[in-house]
């Protein structure tokens, strides 16, 4: 072999050179065009997770909520909820000096629900449940309404319902406050965090909100 490198001399050694690092330049191609196929299978195997996490694991209204109070505030008064469905926004303070209000709404419900109220009332009814919410969205924060358009529900939200829901445009999800505020539908897993609310003369206060 020393004989052969004798023969080459200096330009079959950088002959060898060149071929070694061609080789390499071989491997880290051969790598590059593979990891589009790894990208692509590790982001479909997430999106299966997610799916499934989205689709199968949607999380019950606990059936006692844990309150943590908040300065007792006037949210509207008891004839604002002369019907079913009738509703009212509000802000509810934040426990720390410094940090925003959260954006909530009162509602009253064909039916109670753990964590709301009924009322024995001078509404022409025998009885009204209200319920109150958060309408922060529980995936990633945008500002859920009360929409009443059963239609777009079913059809804009993907969702088969024969009643109003709380919906978030940003990316559909679709809150139920008859079952708490359970996610129905869409990416959002967790259910709206519910207001305590109570009754003070002919209005109605909002003093808490669930804890996370
Ligand atoms: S922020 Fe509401 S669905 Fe994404």
């Amino acid at each position: 072999m020393d004989d052969e490198r004798l023969h080459e001399g200096p330009a079959g050694g950088a002959r060898g050179g060149a071929e070694a690092v061609d080789e390499k330049r071989r491997k880290v191609v051969q790598w590059l065009w593979r990891l589009p196929v790894i990208a692509v299978a590790a982001g479909g195997g997430y999106g299966l997770y997610e799916a499934i996490r989205v689709h199968f694991r949607k999380l019950e209204a606990e059936a006692e909520p844990e309150f943590e109070a908040r300065p007792a505030t006037p949210v509207a008064s008891l004839a604002t909820f002369a019907a079913v469905w009738d509703s009212a926004e509000f802000e509810l303070p934040s426990a720390a000096a410094g940090e925003p209000p959260t954006p909530a709404l009162a509602v009253r419900l064909p039916g109670p629900v753990p964590g709301g109220i009924a009322l024995d009332t001078g509404l022409n009814v025998a009885s009204a449940y209200l319920a109150a919410f958060s309408r922060v969205c529980t995936h990633q924060q945008c500002i859920v309404s009360l929409n009443r358009d059963v239609t777009a529900i079913n059809i804009g939200f993907n969702h088969q319902t024969d009643s109003p829901a709380l919906t978030c445009a940003c990316h559909l999800s679709v809150f139920d406050p008859r079952q708490g505020g359970k996610a129905v539908s869409g990416p959002a897993v967790r259910p709206l965090p519910r207001v305590r609310l109570e009754v003070r003369g002919d209005q109605l206060y909002a003093t808490g909100i669930e804890r996370a």
